[in-house]
């Protein structure tokens, strides 16, 4: 893998990242330290070289997500959800933030609410792993457990309950329709993208979850270019293993989604994610999450076409989060 990168992005996002959080406009020294916020997006573009070996004329990059300060993609929607609560008064200082949440947006929060002093309360399916139990415990969040077999719309009835309940107490963040979600990606993502591989992208390739990645780093890329083919990922079935990502057609489909943006759809099993994540770790020292192993086998299917139709391209995906998260689940040892 190869970093590839544009010189003036660093400044650029500190940038939009303080307007963004209505912090100083001063331009913050590397020496001097960053803050949590400003730590968030411009994350590095990495080449799957091993991945793309076999392909001639396919080049396929990957956003490493897990260099945001909470470890995940997820660290831009909630900041941006955050600050747009700030803005708007909707999230008045004297209330809670509440949200579902799969554990990434969860850890977001929980890191944002430490950093700059507000509570949060999280809906979770107790299933989830071990390691996010731990990590919501250390910045100090509070964590409403939901039934494990109804899966992320449980955790979602849940917060709409309690919301419905006390709807003063708290600030109900709704990542799956709020609009800051899908606009941070419209903001940053994509101009990022566009950036770092200097207007040359051909295919974006995401997983989709709330689908505020998708949904908003297309719609901005279809805008600086309409021929950027854009291709979404599902599982491949209701029961899947692939944390964060959501199966639209059996799910409650998220209000911020919008179908009709994807030029294709596809469908991902949980084993051909489990095998890309153990490609990526041997033959591409990358150690990346299963949402991840799912972005590239997507990718792989789309590359081995284009590969077929004699057509070169430049692919992205998204890296939303590493493998450290993952190390206690069953198939490394399969
Ligand atoms: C590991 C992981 N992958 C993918 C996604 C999907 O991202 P989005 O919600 O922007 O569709 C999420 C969302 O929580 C996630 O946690």
């Amino acid at each position: 893998m190869t970093p590839l990168s544009s010189k003036n992005d660093r400044e650029v996002t500190l940038q939009q990242t303080k307007a963004a959080t209505g912090a100083s406009a001063v331009t913050v020294q590397a020496q001097l330290g960053q803050n949590t916020m400003e730590r968030i997006g411009n994350t590095p573009l990495l080449r799957l070289e091993s991945i793309a070996r076999n392909l001639p004329g396919i080049r396929i990059f990957g956003k490493a997500e897990w260099f945001n300060p909470g470890g995940s993609v997820k660290d831009r929607a909630a900041a941006n959800i955050v600050a747009e609560g700030r803005r708007s008064g909707r999230f008045m200082p004297s209330k809670i933030l509440l949200d579902s949440t799969s554990g990434n947006t969860g850890i977001a929060y929980a890191m944002l609410g430490a950093a700059h002093k507000f509570k949060v309360t999280l809906c979770m399916p107790t299933n989830v792993s071990l390691e996010r139990k731990r990590i919501l415990n250390a910045y100090g969040a509070n964590v409403v457990y939901t039934d494990p077999g109804e899966g992320s719309d449980g955790a979602i009835r849940k917060a709409r309950e309690l919301h419905a309940a006390n709807p003063e107490r708290y600030f109900y963040a709704d990542q799956y329709s709020n609009d800051a979600n899908w606009r941070a990606h419209y903001q940053d993502t994509a101009e990022e993208i566009w950036r770092q591989t200097s207007g040359r992208i051909t295919h974006f390739v995401a997983m989709l979850g709330t689908s505020g990645t998708f949904v908003g780093t297309t719609r901005r890329l279809k805008e600086l270019n309409p021929e950027v083919q854009c291709v979404s990922l599902q599982p491949d079935s209701p029961f899947h293993g692939i944390e964060g990502a959501k199966h639209m057609v059996t799910a409650i489909v998220p209000k911020i989604y919008d179908a009709t943006l994807a030029d294709e759809d596809l469908g991902i099993s949980t084993e051909a994610a489990h095998a890309m994540v153990k490609t990526l770790a041997r033959d591409e020292g990358l150690l990346v999450g299963i949402s991840a192993g799912a972005a590239v086998a997507g990718c792989l299917q789309i590359a081995q076409r284009l590969v077929e139709q004699k057509k070169s391209a430049l692919i992205v995906t998204v890296l939303p989060d590493s493998g450290d998260k993952y190390l206690s689940e069953r198939f490394w040892d399969e």
